[in-house]
């Protein structure tokens, strides 16, 4: 089920200029929300059908699979849904491409890849330096949510997160307000596969203050 790709190697290292809002989204104004590690996409489709007063845009480091997401996008016609190839650290810590992050309403990390080793932590796509950065950029009242099988990623993400003191927990019974993401409602790939196995679930959502 999970095929890693080395988000260090060289290859990810030449960072593009992504596009405007205006180039992505057929109105830009809209709600944005980021899924950072989309694999396929099959959850922002599902999500951009259910919500069309939201953009959503996609990042993800296997580029076969966002080249079959695009091509997809655009023969359903999807106005409101945008899938970019690369490594989200590398795209978000380039200084030209952070309006995104100034844009977004939500972001989600849904199942990251969860680098079991100690000496791989530092491969795992939430680190102290790209929480900081999202913490510079993101406006007020922003929600970041993170959802996991595994425990020991769910602490290190939510010790990550927790450190930074811009970022508060948000009580589950306030999920409703999480219109993004419905998060009882639309399922990634993973939490199905995640569900019909009767494995745990462990999830967060922050703010920004
Ligand atoms: C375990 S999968 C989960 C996929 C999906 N979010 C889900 O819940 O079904 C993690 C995904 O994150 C991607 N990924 C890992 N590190 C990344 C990074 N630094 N930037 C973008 N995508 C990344 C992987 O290639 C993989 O597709």
């Amino acid at each position: 089920m999970r095929q890693h790709v080395n988000p260090l190697s060289k290859n990810f290292d030449e960072i593009k200029k992504i596009p405007s809002l205006i180039e992505m989204f057929k109105d830009s104004k809209l709600n944005l929300h980021l899924d950072i590690g989309c694999a396929a996409g099959g959850f922002l489709f599902d999500l951009a059908l259910f919500n069309p007063t939201w953009n959503y845009l996609g990042i993800e480091i296997r580029e076969r699979l966002v080249k079959t997401a695009q091509v997809k996008v655009k023969e359903k016609e999807i106005k409101n849904l945008y899938f970019l190839f690369g490594n989200a650290n590398n795209i978000f810590n380039d200084v030209q491409n952070k309006f995104i992050i100034k844009n977004v309403k939500s972001i989600s990390f849904n199942f990251p890849d969860p680098w079991f080793k100690k000496r791989h932590y530092k491969r795992r796509v939430i680190q102290p330096e790209f929480i900081n950065s999202l913490s510079n950029c993101l406006r007020k009242e922003s929600l970041i949510f993170i959802k996991t099988d595994v425990r020991d990623l769910f602490d290190y993400m939510d010790y990550t997160i927790s450190s930074n003191s811009n970022f508060k927990i948000i009580d589950k019974k306030d999920f409703k307000y999480c219109e993004s993401f419905n998060p009882d409602k639309v399922l990634t790939t993973r939490e199905k596969y995640v569900i019909e196995n009767k494995l745990n679930i462990f999830e967060r959502i922050y703010h920004k203050i």
